[in-house]
């Protein structure tokens, strides 16, 4: 009983409600972080070292939340559907400090969460439904005489009551499919159907994605995605882009959340100027996201990387092969990487755990493109994560499985 008391008295301030302002609400916060098998198959299968040794010391260690871990699309994408409740809750248990939300819009202008504007016919099971699908910009076509099964299903072909009813789904499509049920079975071998196909995960609105992450008492991430219909939206409309991206700010403002917990993003530099201008406190952490590198040489991204931190930019958002270049056999910093630490631009990167097999004869496909002549096994990740956040100093990086950095960032500190 004296025990049991005791555990009582020391229990009951674990679970009182977070204080500081940083944790939001935090009252659905989860305090035991749990990383799963992954890193610590993946540190058992790195070639043995210096860093083999490191990790492997971390092995019986109390892991903790990181904002160095930034959940992509949620962060538990590799078994669970992106942009979703899941996903999310997938992310933070595995220690994501910072959640994203891809931001997009419905056909009646509601914010709602979708890595993609028109991703609806590979991320939901829209195409299945024959009355939704007749709305989609293109409607479901089968494969025929050589042509692909197609189809393009965008977020503003649909009203938001609309969009409630899909179920969320792996993204991925199958281009050999007769019909709207083989169609939406694409998943990549590495991913996995195991939660999706037995549940149905609603589509998240932007007020619903920052309410639950509110709730467990972390950082968001959310991204303003390009549209791909030309705005205003309808045309002669008052929906202009400036528009949009104020919106997407008065939501947080409206549920109450402080700038600081906030890395808004966008890859459309007239964004960042917006926002600038008008959102100075929200701006003060925005993330440029950069991908002029994948159709120009990398030197005229790194050019560039002036004018930004002249105008105000404080963090950018390349992808990986950006930052890191092989030399003497060892990946280490690329003249991007150099150039924005002389400029004290700070750097946020995306994403690992998305290139699926790197043993297989890929060598990691574009996220390692820069290093593919080093990039062998799984476990190579680390090495990656290691120059990165060692030798270029990035703040964070977004991952499609969180365990993988979290693990990482408590090891070496980074918190
Ligand atoms: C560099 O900046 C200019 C002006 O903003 C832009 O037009 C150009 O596309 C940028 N180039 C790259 C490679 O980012
Ligand atoms: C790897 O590729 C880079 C170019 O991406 C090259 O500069 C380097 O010499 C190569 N290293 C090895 C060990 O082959």
């Amino acid at each position: 009983m004296a025990s049991a008391l005791l555990w009582l008295a020391l229990a009951v301030p674990a679970f009182a409600a977070p204080t500081s302002s940083n944790t939001g609400t935090g009252q659905n916060a989860i305090s035991r972080i749990s990383l799963g098998p992954r890193p610590y198959w993946l540190v058992d299968h790195l070639e043995d070292g210096p860093l083999k040794s490191k990790l492997a010391s971390c092995s019986e260690k109390h892991m903790r939340r990181t904002d160095f871990s930034i959940g992509h699309r949620g962060g538990g994408i590799l078994e669970f559907p992106e942009e979703t409740r899941e996903s999310i809750m997938a992310g933070t248990r595995m220690g994501a400090g910072i959640q994203e939300c891809d931001v997009t819009f419905t056909k009646d202008k509601q914010l709602i969460c979708r890595h993609d504007q028109c991703d609806l016919h590979t991320t939901t099971n829209v195409v299945t439904i024959p009355e939704l699908n007749a709305k989609c910009t293109t409607p479901f076509k089968p494969a025929a005489n050589g042509a692909k099964a197609s189809a393009k299903c965008c977020t503003s072909d649909f009203t938001l009551a609309e969009i409630k009813t899909l179920c969320s789904k792996m993204d991925g499509s199958n281009t050999a499919a007769l019909t709207p049920a083989d169609y939406i079975k694409g998943t990549p071998v590495f991913r996995t159907d195991l939660y999706s196909t037995t549940t149905c995960s609603a589509v998240l609105t932007l007020k619903e994605y920052i309410k639950l992450v509110d709730g467990l008492g972390l950082k968001f991430t959310p991204e303003l995605k390009t549209p791909v219909v030309p705005m205003p939206f309808p045309a002669g409309s008052d929906y202009t882009q400036a528009k949009y991206a104020q919106q997407m700010i008065d939501e947080f403002k409206t549920a109450g959340i402080k700038p600081d917990r906030v890395f808004i993003q966008s890859f459309l530099y007239d964004d960042l100027l917006y926002w600038l201008k008008a959102e100075p406190k929200f701006a003060k952490q925005a993330i440029f996201l950069d991908e002029s590198a994948d159709t120009t040489p990398l030197s005229a991204s790194v050019a560039n990387l002036t004018q930004y931190a002249a105008a105000g930019v404080k963090i950018m958002g390349p992808p990986l092969p950006y930052l890191v270049t092989v030399k003497d056999g060892k990946i280490v910093p690329s003249e991007y990487a150099i150039e924005a630490k002389r400029l004290g631009l700070k750097i946020i990167t995306w994403s690992l755990d998305r290139s699926g097999f790197l043993g297989d004869g890929s060598h990691g496909g574009y996220y390692y493109g820069s290093i593919a002549n080093v990039t062998n096994h799984e476990s190579d990740v680390y090495k990656l994560l290691h120059v990165l956040a060692q030798d270029v100093g990035v703040q964070g990086v977004f991952s499609d499985w969180s365990a993988t950095v979290t693990y990482y960032a408590n090891c070496f500190g980074l918190f």
